[in-house]
């Protein structure tokens, strides 16, 4: 198995789910996830359940053939890690053919077993707690988590688990701040918050978000771009070109 270390800190991370997404951010981040958010933010699903195993393994083997330089992390998809067979065969099935560095799978105490027993069987794993997109069939409960002591303890036990199951990294999503500040206070290993504030060890957040594919995201993204106005002024120009018969012009045909 090969060590993975970060070089860089904060830890710059981004989601991709294809390879030309994946060349325009390799060069400014340490890691790379193909997530399971794929089914939201790419095919429009109302939850991350419905990707499965072939949906994650043809969008990472396009971003791998994107990726030089970047950590390359794979999602498992919701039910394919409910035993301990079942998640070493679909983690060695997504690591075999899409080449990647390391899985992802959601949850703490309730999966250490399961993190446990890839990792000695040579898999890489990255752990996700706090926010399990995965365990969400509501939208509200899509909210941050540590409100109470009964929740941060919860927290707290699911990032011991993880680490003394061998994760090499954990996602630390949706959390208050003074819980973020607990969990790096007990952690060992790089936590990569997502809307957990400043203080973890790095940032992860899904590209779309961040480039404004979508009007409404949750309070911990940052838009950086607002990419959908400038998808739709481009096309309505199209548009008027082809109406008026502005396009093609001269030098868009062959002669
Ligand atoms: O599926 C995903 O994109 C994720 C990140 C947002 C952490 O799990």
């Amino acid at each position: 198995m090969k060590k993975i270390y970060f070089k860089n800190k904060p830890i710059v991370c981004l989601t991709a789910y294809n390879k030309f997404f994946a060349e325009m951010i390799d060069d400014y981040c340490d890691l790379v996830l193909v997530g399971d958010s794929l089914g939201m933010a790419y095919y429009g699903d109302k939850s991350t359940r419905e990707v499965s195993i072939q949906d994650i393994i043809r969008h990472a083997k396009s971003v791998k053939k994107g990726i030089k330089k970047s950590i390359l992390v794979v999602d498992m998809p919701f039910g394919s890690y409910k035993n301990k067979e079942s998640a070493k065969k679909n983690a060695l099935k997504i690591l075999k053919e899409t080449k990647c560095d390391a899985i992802k799978l959601e949850g703490g105490e309730e999966v250490s077993e399961i993190i446990n027993y890839l990792v000695k069987n040579s898999i890489n794993v990255m752990a996700h707690i706090g926010l399990m997109p995965q365990k969400i069939k509501k939208k509200k409960d899509y909210r941050s988590l540590g409100k109470n002591y009964r929740e941060e303890n919860k927290i707290i036990r699911d990032l011991i688990s993880v680490q003394k199951s061998g994760a090499f990294s954990v996602v630390l999503e949706a959390v208050k701040e003074k819980v973020a500040i607990k969990v790096m206070e007990k952690s060992k290993i790089p936590v990569i918050g997502i809307g957990a504030s400043k203080e973890c060890d790095g940032q992860i957040l899904v590209l779309e978000d961040m480039l404004g594919f979508f009007e409404k995201t949750p309070k911990f993204v940052k838009k950086y771009l607002n990419i959908k106005n400038d998808i739709k002024k481009a096309v309505k120009k199209y548009s008027n070109d082809v109406r008026f018969k502005k396009f093609p012009t001269k030098k868009n045909i062959y002669i």
